[in-house]
Order: structure tokens, then sequence, then C-alpha cells
């Protein structure tokens, strides 16, 4: 079972190439986790989402319980950054003078459209959707977008951090040179910080930290192996396969993440006929190329079912297909 490869880490992230089979192992890891009682939330960041589908039910970025149990989000990719835009702008218009206002609704009216803003709007949304289950449940599972995008998305904390530290420190160049600049007493300083202008100063410099404490804990969560793991889904050919080294690299060596096993999911039975009998075989090739390139990460596999996985009956029943073997 995959669930053996696991410890009680409260984050876990599915991740792969697209259509290996993500969303499905999310759902049913989740469905298991809360079958055995744990208190579990299931994030999707798939912009095509398909957990609705899956559990059929209408679900979207509000969430909805499914049962005592388990609590599922798609998060509204589009809303989350329209949410973010509106709040950046009334933070702004609220900390700048009148004139500004026009020249402050083209700037993010323009960020709308620049790349990253949509990443930066998910990752607002997972720290703080993780920020606030972290306390109310055991398990919270995400089900990413393809590869590429979540590498991405897993650098930004630091990113983003880095961008709030460099506004702080120049926010505190500055307010310290102008007071250096008026040659204020102790006095005249205290009459100063009660000033409309240090009081939106001061309340910049609050949001700006918020952000950044959001961000810091999430990447401590990230980087912690006892509270964060990463499961990579393929399936056993070339290219998932190429792409599983790849990645894995990526996560463990510049990440800092932990990925405790990977699912090989649709493996071709050796008892259906030659052709798919053959087709094991060279899934058994590329199998050893992953085996010989990760030897220390174990390998759950999942057979290749007769259908399409729908409805919690056939994901518990996917659920127990999981073998644990190398
Ligand atoms: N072992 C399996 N046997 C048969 N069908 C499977 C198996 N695993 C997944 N599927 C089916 O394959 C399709 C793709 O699976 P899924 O949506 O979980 O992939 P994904 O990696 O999340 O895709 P995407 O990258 O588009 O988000 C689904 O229809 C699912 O029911
Ligand atoms: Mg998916």
């Amino acid at each position: 079972m995959l669930l053996d490869h696991l410890d009680d880490q409260q984050l876990l992230f599915f991740g792969g190439k697209g259509g290996v089979g993500k969303t499905t192992c999310a759902a049913a890891t989740a469905l298991s986790c809360a079958q055995r009682g744990e208190r579990v939330l299931l994030i999707s960041t798939d912009p095509a989402h398909n957990l609705g589908h899956l559990f059929e039910h209408s679900i979207g970025d509000d969430g909805h319980s499914l049962s005592e149990t388990l609590d599922v989000i798609e998060i509204d990719a589009a809303r989350t950054t329209a949410a973010h835009l509106k709040q950046v702008e009334a933070t702004m218009r609220r900390l700048s003078p009148p004139r500004l206002h026009k020249e402050i609704e083209r700037h993010v009216q323009l960020a709308a459209h620049a790349p990253g803003t949509h990443e930066a709007a998910i990752l607002e949304r997972i720290a703080q959707l993780v920020d606030v289950h972290r306390t109310t449940h055991d398990r919270i599972v995400v089900d990413t977008a393809p590869s590429g995008h979540t590498a991405r998305l897993l650098a930004l904390p630091e990113l983003m951090s880095a961008w709030t530290d460099g506004l702080l420190r120049r926010r505190d160049t500055a307010d310290r040179l102008s007071a250096a600049a008026r040659g204020l007493s102790a006095k005249d300083a205290a009459v100063a910080a009660a000033s409309p202008l240090e009081q939106r100063n001061q309340e910049l410099r609050h949001i700006l930290h918020e952000r950044r404490e959001l961000f810091a804990r999430l990447r401590d969560l990230l980087s912690d192996a006892h509270r964060c793991a990463f499961i990579l889904v393929l399936t056993a050919e070339a290219l998932p396969v190429a792409e599983t080294i790849e990645f894995h690299h990526e996560l463990t060596c510049h990440q800092g993440l932990r990925v405790p096993a990977l699912v090989v999911n649709r493996r071709s039975p050796v008892d259906q006929g030659e052709f798919l009998a053959r087709r094991h075989e060279v899934e058994e090739q590329h199998l050893a190329t992953l085996r010989e390139a990760l030897p220390d990460v174990p390998l759950v596999q999942i057979p290749l079912l007769e259908h399409d996985i729908v409805g919690t009956e056939q994901l518990h029943d996917f659920a127990r297909h999981t073998a644990g073997e190398r």
C-alpha cells in the first residue's frame, strides 16, 4: 500500500506528468486516510479540475465536505488571481495619495497578465489554506498540475520571501534617510511617528511582514521531511521515467523536499494476451532505468484497470490495488 510508505506527514503533494493518474492517486489516498479516521483536506490546484467528476459532486473553490472526515477544495485559479489583485489594489490605494490611484489601477491591470501572477495567486491560496487547515486537519493532500508548473510553484515561497525582504529593507532605509534628512530630534520623531504618513508606512510594513511570515511558514513545512512529502506518479514509459528522474532530483536536491515513494500506474498485465505481456516486458526495461537512477526510492505499482475510475467505490478499489513491492 502507498500508505505504508508514508508516516504521519501532514502535507502530501502528488505530482507528475500530464494524465499519469495524479488526481486518481491523490483522491484514493485522501479517501483511505479519511476512512481510517484522519481528518483530511484534499486540494486541487489543477486548472482543469476533475475532483468533482471523480467524486460525482460539484465542489469548487468554496469547498465541499464529502463526509465527516473528508473535505475537498478545487482552487479556482481565475477567481484566486482576481481576488488577489483586488486585494493588492485596495491595499495600494489605501496606502497612497489619491493622485496615484489611476496609475495603481493601470499597474494592477497589467499585472493580471504578467507571467507568474497566476502562480503567485495560487501559491498564496495554498499557503493560506494550509495555514488555516493545519490546525483543523490531520492531512492536507494536494493534487497538483503537471510537473513543470509544480516545480515553479514550489520555488515561489523562496522568491516571494526574498522579494518581500527586499521591499522591507528598502522601506527601512528610506525611513532612516528621511528621518536623518529632516534632522529629527527624539521628540520630533515621536510627533512624526504619529503622522498619517508614518501610520501608512507602519501598515505597509505590517502587511509585508505578515506575507513574509506566511510564505516562511509554508517553506518551513515544505522542507521538513517529517511534516511534508511529495509523491511522484508516472507510467512505465520512456518519457515519464526520464521526467520523473529529473523531477525527483529537482525536488530533493534543489527544493529540499522528501519523496518517500514513486507510484507506477497502469502496469500492463502479463496474463492477458501476448500484446500486453510484451508491453509488460518493455515497461520492465523502463523501470530498470528508474531503479538504477533512484535505487533507494520504493516503487508502488498499480495495474491498468479495465475502466476509468469514478466514484468512491472505484476509488477504494483503486487504493486496494496498490502493492508495495519493487
Ligand atoms: N490504473 C488505471 N487504470 C485505468 N485507468 C486509470 C488508471 N489510473 C488512472 N486512470 C484513468 O486515467 C485518466 C487520467 O487519470 P488522472 O485524471 O488521475 O490523471 P492526472 O495525472 O491527474 O491527469 P492531469 O495531468 O490531466 O491532471 C482518468 O480517466 C482515470 O480514471
Ligand atoms: Mg489531474
